[in-house]
């Protein structure tokens, strides 16, 4: 095995990828995979503690799992799996169920939110996700946990939950630290640049696999600013809209706010806009066309995911039997 620092992290197929996923983290992984040892699975098993139409569920699945080829993830250099597929996951969850606690499960912010939005479903599954999650970590032993803000709580309980293992049993789980990039913009909504793009404002988010036509409507439309200035300036806090789109441009051309200030001199909002949708377009481009052509070709794609699952599953199952002889279970 490699030397390398092992990072891993999960994706919930729950929705189409977008711009923002892919400017602030997708585009960054294909450069760590010189680095670090990479890990990066499609949380089916995640998904279903909300409620998932199948076939949508499926079809997501593979749809993101070609997306992040496409984006530029080398499926050689990286390890690439569906969760479901490497069953270590489950039963070192169950296993860690019995190691974290009520009190701390029912702290955690993404059970209250979630509980508090689907009051028709609130099941044992989403409770206990993050013993789940811990064991999708710790089956890896990674060093980072490349995560958002939104998840940090998880991989702290995730070390919580290790270092009560390990007092127990001594040292069998390595603590993950969250990795919070240096690099990636953080990309908010076209109609709401006070809030992330998100896909539940789909007005404001742009998918990436979306029409060229339909992204260009988008930019024409994005919120700038009620200021009667209609200049291009880096001013987040006075133009957070056009402090966006200047983030957007400025993370698809390379270019600097100072080189986009200067390139859009005296021009107004309306020709900003829609420089910014072409520049999203051709870069969207290829990698529309490169996902669907992989997507096209199933056995590629199979192919990939069986390579990944079993990389994943040698890895995870060396773990899992460490766990099994600590806690007392009779080895088969
Ligand atoms: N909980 C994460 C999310 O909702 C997805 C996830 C599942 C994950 N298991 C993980 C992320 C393990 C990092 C590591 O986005």
């Amino acid at each position: 095995m490699s030397e390398k620092k092992v990072m891993l992290s999960g994706i919930q197929p729950s929705g189409d990828l977008h711009l923002g996923n892919y400017l602030g983290a997708i585009k960054n992984w294909s450069a760590r995979a010189d680095e670090f040892d990479c890990y990066y699975f499609m949380a089916d098993m995640h998904t279903i503690t909300v409620r998932q139409n199948p076939a949508d569920l499926r079809r997501r699945t593979l749809e993101q799992l070609a997306q992040y080829i496409a984006c530029g993830l080398d499926p050689e250099k990286n390890t690439l799996f569906i969760q479901s597929h490497v069953h270590q996951h489950a039963e070192l969850g169950w296993v860690l169920n019995c190691y974290t606690m009520f009190g701390e499960l029912s702290r955690m912010t993404q059970f209250k939110d979630k509980s508090a939005k689907h009051t028709d479903n609130i099941n044992g599954g989403l409770f206990t996700y993050p013993a789940l999650m811990a064991a999708d970590i710790l089956l890896y032993q990674p060093d980072f946990v490349p995560v958002g803000n939104d998840q940090k709580q998880h991989v702290e309980i995730t070390r919580d939950v290790a270092q009560r293992f390990n007092n127990i049993y001594g040292d069998v789980f390595k603590l993950p630290e969250p990795y919070i990039p240096k690099t990636g913009a953080r990309i908010m909504g076209l109609s709401n640049p006070d809030s992330k793009m998100s896909k539940s404002m789909p007005e404001g988010c742009v998918f990436l696999m979306e029409k060229p036509e339909d992204i260009q409507r988008k930019f024409k439309r994005a919120i700038t600013d009620s200021d009667t200035e209609n200049c291009v300036r880096y001013d987040p806090e006075h133009k957070p809209g056009v402090a966006n789109l200047m983030s957007i441009y400025s993370a698809v051309t390379g270019k600097s706010f100072e080189e986009i200030e200067r390139e859009f001199e005296g021009c107004g909002y309306g020709k900003f806009k829609p420089a910014v949708g072409d520049a999203v377009v051709e870069t969207l481009r290829p990698i529309r066309e490169e996902a669907t052509r992989i997507l096209a070709d199933k056995a590629y794609l199979e192919s990939v995911y069986h390579q990944g699952a079993e990389k994943a599953s040698y890895v995870a199952n060396k773990t899992l039997r460490k766990v099994y002889k600590k806690i007392g279970f009779v080895a088969r």
